[in-house]
């Protein structure tokens, strides 16, 4: 049995935040954010919750197929509605879907890949045979708005995948992974911690920068050996979008061209678990990505996680 990716669909908040917005806002200018990051502007929710965005994105995938029918629920997000129920619970309700199993994964950046091997491991394990695999985040409501080395990065937005039992192989293979003697560098505190409250981002970006280059081209390594592949056989890649010179590098170090690697932080800035369903949604609509090619899909994030994945469309 195989699992395959047979649908996917992605929301985005209609308000748009521009670096020239953000020179109003922190001392920054346009000329910095756009030269160290490849941000523009970015998309913030102004009412709509995260469970919310995951709702639009999850229905989007779902297209014709009947909600009833999902059997399990994944939610990447470090920005939950609440602390329980999940927002996959949230997302449940909302879709009208009973009995279906339902959790959130935490893995900050890298959440929607661990949320991806979760899934597919319970249905290749449990013959669980439709599942959504959500990533969601309205980071705007834990950056600090003054704190001008954090907030011109994140964004809002959710992204989802539907997934069947198949004849077809659509999950070639994984690398996943984590480092918890990081955990300082790219942080959000929390009630468990004995810090202070609010639960602001908190990050040592360029000691981030140089493990997350490395760790991602490692990772990317792996999973390509593990399925018996080289970057060559790659149609695309789809990486975290965190920063255009983090994935230049990668895509450097895998000697993978340009015109195969997908780019859309200029529009939504690091949307953390929601950036690669985003972006896999946005390629697959305008064509970059056609049936039967494969994309390796390379994330990282706090923790520090990573996670690799190749699928075949
Ligand atoms: N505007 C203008 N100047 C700024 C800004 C800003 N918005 N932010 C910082 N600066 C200044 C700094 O104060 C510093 O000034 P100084 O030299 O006088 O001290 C200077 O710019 C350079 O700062 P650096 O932090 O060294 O800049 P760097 O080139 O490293 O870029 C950035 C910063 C964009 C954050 C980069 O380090 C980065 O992208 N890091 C990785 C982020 C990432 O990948 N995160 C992982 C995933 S996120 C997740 O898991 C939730």
């Amino acid at each position: 049995m195989g699992i395959k990716i047979v649908s996917t669909g992605s929301y985005l908040p209609d308000k748009v935040l521009t670096n020239f917005d953000l020179e109003r806002m922190v001392d920054t200018s346009d000329e910095w954010i756009t030269t160290r990051t490849g941000i523009r502007e970015r998309r913030i929710s102004e009412v709509e919750t995260t469970s919310d965005m995951a709702t639009e994105a999850a229905v989007r995938a779902l297209g014709e197929s009947s909600p009833e029918e999902v059997e399990l629920i994944v939610v990447a997000t470090a920005t939950p509605d609440a602390f329980f129920p999940s927002t996959a619970c949230k997302v449940q309700a909302k879709i009208e879907n009973k009995g279906a199993i339902a959790f959130d994964v935490s893995a900050a950046c890298t959440g929607f890949i661990y949320g991806l091997y979760v899934a597919d491991s319970i249905m290749r394990s449990k013959g669980v045979s439709k599942a959504l695999v959500i990533g969601a985040e309205r980071f705007s409501k834990i950056v600090n708005w003054k704190d001008r080395s954090t907030c011109i990065l994140f964004g809002d937005g959710a992204g989802a995948v539907y997934l069947e039992s198949s004849e077809e192989e659509g999950i070639l293979g994984f690398d996943l992974g984590a480092d918890g003697s990081y955990g300082e560098l790219l942080a959000v505190p929390s009630i468990g911690s004995n810090e202070e409250f609010p639960y602001y981002v908190r990050m040592k970006g360029n000691e981030v920068f140089k493990v997350a280059v490395r760790t991602m081209v490692d990772s990317a390594l792996r999973v390509l050996e593990k399925t018996g592949l080289s970057p060559k056989d790659i149609s695309l890649l789809i990486p975290h979008q965190a920063n255009l010179r983090i994935i230049r590098a990668v895509a450097e170090r895998l000697g993978l061209p340009e015109e195969k690697v997908f780019v859309n932080l200029d529009k939504y800035g690091n949307t953390s678990a929601a950036s690669i369903p985003i972006a896999l949604d946005e390629a697959l609509r305008s064509g970059r990505l056609k049936k039967g090619e494969l994309a390796l899909l390379v994330a990282f994030g706090g923790g520090f996680t990573w996670g690799s994945c190749v699928i075949k469309v």
